[in-house]
């Protein structure tokens, strides 16, 4: 999420509506088959799909994952839009990369939200690579302190910047700062990937960093290896991100791997979530929270109207899911490996 510019968080959602095959759509959710219910048991209307998170009741466990912010009307109608429908669907969002608000100052406004979403679940984000270029704890503390944030997302993209024609790739040593910087906060740090997942070391590194969430945000959805492809000149020979463009841990794939680490870390899904049924899917696996970003896009730069239906939608195959499956209550889904068949 190299952010330095207004120009490039446009660039990107341009590209992402032009080019359909940015998400990848691999459909590794639809390997994993439920055990249906011919006798539920339950009364549909009594399913109780809520959920806390740090302290706040969610209507059910959705995460608008984080997207964008800047200077630039479309990115401030994005924001306002996505908080408004937050707000109210009872859902959690997260904001972009906020870095470019520290060299550009005039777009914090698209990061004021909390006047839009008084009461919802709302986490602020920079880039972890960024605190080997300078940033520390005052950008974090700003970072939180604009959008009245409940928690931080420090995201880590190392395919991304890799790929990309101005990146920056030097992460050694992340794991210390992100420590360090977790340590004087006091806001939870969550750490999340943007769509190549987390394995067991990143868990190991991030627990003895302190941390406590994670978002494994793994491939199968949006590509950003795909994206930062097309921001290369035509023909230019390091334009390597093709070949990485289905690079990455599948969502499922890391969840399962992070699953010994649970009692130490909460964690969260995101990448290639399309639907209530991939979303129980996911808390089976483990997830306390599950992240969607590009399908909210096209509704956020239509309307608040149109990300809440886009949400009530979702909201209504996860509880017909839950319905399907004789569950009453969200939490019965968590590591409840007998609503799958083997
Ligand atoms: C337009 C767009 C912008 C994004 N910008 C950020 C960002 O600034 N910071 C971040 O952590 N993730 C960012 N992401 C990644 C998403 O939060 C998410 O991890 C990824 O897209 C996988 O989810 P999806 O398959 O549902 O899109 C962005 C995604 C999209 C679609």
């Amino acid at each position: 999420m190299n952010d330095l510019t207004n120009d490039r968080k446009l660039q990107h959602i341009g590209i992402i509506t032009a080019d359909e095959q940015s998400d990848r759509r691999m459909h590794y959710f639809e390997r994993i088959r439920f055990k249906h219910r011919a006798l539920p048991q339950v009364d549909f209307k009594r399913i109780d799909t809520r959920t806390t998170i740090m302290g706040k009741t969610l209507s059910f466990p959705l995460l608008i994952s984080s997207m964008t912010g800047g200077d630039h009307k479309l990115l401030r109608r994005i924001n306002r839009n996505l908080a408004l429908a937050a707000e109210k669907t009872g859902v959690a969002m997260g904001v972009g990369s906020q870095r470019v608000m520290f060299t550009q100052p005039k777009a914090q406004a698209s990061f004021r939200l909390r006047g839009h979403a008084p009461s919802a679940l709302l986490f602020a984000n920079l880039g972890a690579v960024q605190l080997n270029t300078g940033f520390g704890i005052d950008h974090a503390r700003r970072a939180i302190e604009i959008l009245e944030a409940d928690a931080l997302i420090f995201h880590l993209n190392p395919l991304q910047e890799a790929v990309q024609p101005e990146g920056d790739t030097d992460f050694s040593a992340l794991a210390e700062k992100i420590g360090g910087v977790a340590e004087e906060l006091d806001r939870p740090v969550i750490l999340k990937e943007v769509g190549a997942g987390f394995s067991e070391k990143d868990a190991e590194l991030a627990i003895q960093a302190g941390i406590r969430y994670i978002d494994v945000a793994g491939s199968g959805g949006t590509s950003w290896s795909r994206i930062e492809h097309h921001r290369h000149a035509e023909n230019s020979e390091k334009a390597i991100g093709l070949t990485f463009q289905d690079w990455g841990l599948p969502t499922p794939v890391s969840l399962q791997l992070l699953q010994p680490y649970l009692g130490r870390l909460t964690l969260f899904a995101s990448g290639g979530i399309r639907s209530g049924i991939d979303m129980a899917k996911a808390l089976i696996l483990g997830a306390s929270l599950c992240g969607m970003a590009s399908p909210f896009l096209r509704p956020a730069m239509e309307s608040a109207e149109a990300v809440v239906q886009a949400i009530e939608r979702i909201q209504l195959e996860f509880q017909t899911t839950l319905f399907l499956l004789g569950i009453a209550e969200t939490a019965q889904l968590h590591l409840n490996n007998a609503l799958l068949v083997e």
